[in-house]
């Protein structure tokens, strides 16, 4: 595939020399969120759930290229988590985005067997915030004991990871038995998604869907639409059940069928006023656009085909209009993400996981293999 002017192959090149750059610039910080005006990423701390995606691209482009610059810059980045857990620290559902990019990662390429056993303690970690009674992993931490969210979706690799590595299928009753839940409580029949859903953590009982990142209750956050749509996929490849292929799928319609003529989403799909309005989201642009290369690779190719042609789209339209090629100062890749528009928070920047998941989908269609969702 190739857009107009570049093949995909073109555009890693680019992408590699790009993270060149990076390493240089961002160097020991933990980049979250760069502004347009200026383009210097931030330094977040590294317990926030971003804290992944910087040292997963450092991995990602070691695995394509065997630059061993990059692996010298990633390989601390797991210790460095695992020494924050063992200090007061905020980590939450989220060990599964955290450690899936650090610790698996650097198992899976170097194995290194204190890396395997970060990842099996963030593994621990994440079966631990099973609640029993209501099918559900628990989100975040102080008093929301009954919240679960959707971007849990992406998070349940680090348990079927810890499955296989250990032969042990108890991960796996825990991963499946929360995308059940996700199936019956966040994927609506018209595959858009609810953020969060409130359990009675006593009785497991549902209680509401609440707002969260989206705009209402009742809205279309892209981006958790997009961790579904993904983290559905996954569960589809490490299953083979068709239950979670075809939740994925129906996810996938409802966000191909809401994309503006170029291609990148709105950071919400239905919003009071005007979409068209609204801010992009290119950050789940990219994350879908991964997940929909991932889930045609595993349904028949007559489906898959037309997946493949609108994520490409997608990735070819943000890498025209959406990104810093011709702003070479710019530390970040992809512009006009959106973080948390109701909180005002973060919106029309460049945001990591933007980055990441555009990395990851160009690395998937110039033949990565190492899958770490
Ligand atoms: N809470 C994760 C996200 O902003 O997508």
């Amino acid at each position: 595939m190739s857009s107009d002017r570049f093949t995909d192959a073109e555009v890693w090149e680019k992408i590699v020399e790009k993270l060149e750059e990076m390493n240089k610039k961002i160097g020991n910080k933990s980049p979250h969120v760069a502004l347009s005006e200026g383009g210097v990423y931030d330094d977040e701390r590294i317990d926030w759930w971003t804290s992944g995606f910087w040292p997963g691209l450092l991995w990602l482009g070691y695995d394509m290229t065997k630059n061993e610059i990059f692996k010298q810059s990633a390989w601390d980045w797991d210790i460095k988590m695992e020494q924050r857990m063992l200090e007061k620290n905020s980590f939450d559902h989220d060990v599964g985005f955290q450690f899936l990019s650090t610790a698996v990662f650097k198992y899976k390429l170097t194995g290194d067997m204190d890396a395997r056993r970060r990842g099996l303690a963030a593994a621990n970690f994440l079966a631990g915030r099973f609640n029993i009674q209501g099918h559900f992993i628990r989100a975040w931490n102080s008093n929301m004991h009954g919240w679960s969210i959707v971007d849990s979706a992406m998070n349940l690799s680090l348990l079927c990871w810890a499955a296989e590595e250990l032969e042990d299928p108890r991960f796996m009753h825990i991963a499946r038995l929360h995308a059940d839940t996700l199936v019956e409580h966040f994927i609506r029949a018209d595959g858009s998604v609810n953020h969060i859903v409130s359990f009675d953590p006593a009785t497991g009982e549902a209680i509401e869907a609440i707002g969260g990142q989206g705009e209402a209750a009742d809205s279309a956050w892209s981006r958790g639409a997009a961790w579904a749509l993904y983290g559905m996929a996954n569960m589809y490849r490490f299953t083979k059940d068709e239950k979670y292929g075809q939740a994925a799928q129906r996810v996938a319609h409802f966000f191909m069928s809401h994309l503006p003529s170029d291609k990148v989403p709105h950071w919400d799909f239905r919003t009071r006023g005007n979409p068209e309005l609204e801010p992009r989201d290119s950050s789940a642009g990219a994350i879908a656009a991964s997940g929909l290369l991932e889930l045609a690779a595993l349904i028949p190719e007559h489906i898959g085909r037309r997946y493949e042609a609108v994520a490409m789209q997608m990735l070819y339209s943000l890498y025209h209009h959406y990104s810093t090629w011709n702003k070479p100062q710019h530390q970040a890749i992809l512009l006009q993400g959106t973080g948390h528009k109701p909180a005002g928070q973060n919106i029309n920047v460049s945001l990591i996981y933007g980055d990441y998941f555009f990395v990851e989908a160009f690395a998937k269609r110039n033949g990565w293999k190492n899958r770490i969702y």
